[in-house]
């Protein structure tokens, strides 16, 4: 039984090698030339193919290494760096909506299982140039792992820093056409926006092109990192700049009774920075109402937060201002006004809660100031400020 089957695959073998020879035969050897010809030439195109994709994709979100080609196998798409890494190139071509969608993205997992450095996000919303920035950089300086900056200016100007300046392509794209009214309100929101997409910025400060800082850095985040509340001044005007600006068509968004006026220039964390470019219910309405002599900017964030998380807030602003000399707008200093004199009375004055507890500290910050400043400023910095 056994050897005929032995036999049959003898056989068989046979007539494969008989095959196999008829093959080789009869297959010329410059059709197998041609096939292995064409194989590497494919596999060629297809590697080609692959790197191009890759880098117009990178050109496109501007992440372009200074080879221009990345190696394929990147070890960063594959850690969890690729999911924490801010946006290397703030320029970008991303619209209000898309930015707004994209910035309101929140882990729901509150742990973080790297090690997260929280950040201080200066925010600066200026029509063009910072003439102030000298200062700042002198306040920034090695202080890299604990800010970042961003700069809204109108987007025809050209921001021109030297290299080693702090604000060196940190202009966010604008898309604003005109000063004033809801535009400011919408120009907050991107900065802030932009500010969200850095996942270790933690603190969002908004400030002018004439702020100044009052504190060296260390003590400057410390205060605002220990605080227990966002610094959104909250309060009810009754008079005609505050409920006087209100519009019965708010309802039942916004009741008189919650119509709130505060400084434009607020501090807040980034559970609130969200509460704010999220905010669908409320923006509507005072896009709507609070037109024209309503001044938005003064009422909107304020309400909104009063209405939401009135416990989370100081209802103080961080930023000093003079409105001692009355009307419109806030007294400006210039070069006579730099002195130690002048800065031993704003230190003086100042008597507020911080933390629940009674503070001489209430101001990190100090407008306006005028370009002239400039000079004597870097002169007292350091003894006046300590920076
Ligand atoms: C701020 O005001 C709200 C009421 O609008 C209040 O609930 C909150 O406790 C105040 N914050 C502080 C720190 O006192
Ligand atoms: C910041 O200022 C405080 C008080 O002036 C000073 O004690 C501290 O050493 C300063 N910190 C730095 C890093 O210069």
């Amino acid at each position: 039984m056994m050897q005929p089957r032995m036999l049959g695959m003898e056989e068989g073998k046979d007539q494969a090698s008989v095959i196999r020879a008829n093959i080789s035969r009869t297959l010329p050897l410059r059709l197998l030339l041609f096939c292995l010809f064409f194989s590497v030439m494919a596999i060629g195109m297809s590697i080609i193919c692959m790197y191009s994709v890759r880098f117009f994709v990178f050109q496109q979100t501007g992440i372009v290494t200074p080879s221009g080609l990345r190696p394929w196998f990147d070890e960063e798409t594959d850690t969890i760096e690729r999911w924490i890494r801010p946006p290397s190139n703030l320029w970008h071509s991303i619209s209000d909506n898309e930015l707004l969608w994209r910035a309101s993205f929140v882990p729901k997992i509150n742990e973080y299982p790297f090690m997260r450095v929280p950040k201080i996000a200066f925010m600066f919303l200026t029509k063009g140039p910072l003439p102030l920035a000298p200062l700042w950089d002198k306040f920034f300086k090695g202080n890299e792992r604990h800010y970042s900056i961003y700069v809204h200016a109108l987007p025809s100007y050209v921001a021109g820093y030297p290299s080693s300046s702090a604000f060196r392509g940190r202009q966010i794209p604008s898309q604003m056409v005109e000063w004033g009214k809801m535009s400011m309100c919408e120009a907050e929101r991107r900065l802030i926006a932009n500010a969200l997409l850095d996942i270790s910025n933690e603190w969002f400060i908004l400030l002018s092109e004439s702020c100044i800082p009052l504190y060296n850095f260390s003590i400057t985040y410390h205060y605002i990192s220990r605080s227990k509340y966002s610094f959104m001044e909250s309060y009810d005007d009754p008079g005609p700049y505050g409920r006087g600006r209100y519009d019965w068509r708010m309802e039942p968004e916004v009741k008189l009774s919650q119509w709130r006026k505060g400084s434009q220039w607020f501090e807040v964390n980034r559970m609130l920075a969200v509460k704010i470019i999220e905010d669908t219910k409320y923006y509507p309405k005072f896009k709507e109402f609070c037109q024209p002599v309503c001044y938005v900017d003064e009422h909107y964030f304020t309400t909104m937060l009063t209405l939401q998380v009135p416990h989370l807030l100081a209802n103080r602003t961080l930023t000093w201002t003079d409105w001692s000399r009355g009307g419109a707008h806030p007294a400006t200093f210039g070069k006579d006004d730099m002195t130690e004199a002048f800065f031993q009375r704003i230190f003086e004055g100042q008597e507020c809660l911080y933390n629940d507890q009674p503070s001489t500290v209430c101001f990190l910050f100090a407008r306006k100031f005028a370009p002239s400043a400039l000079e004597p400023l870097l002169g007292l910095a350091s003894k006046v400020f300590g920076f």
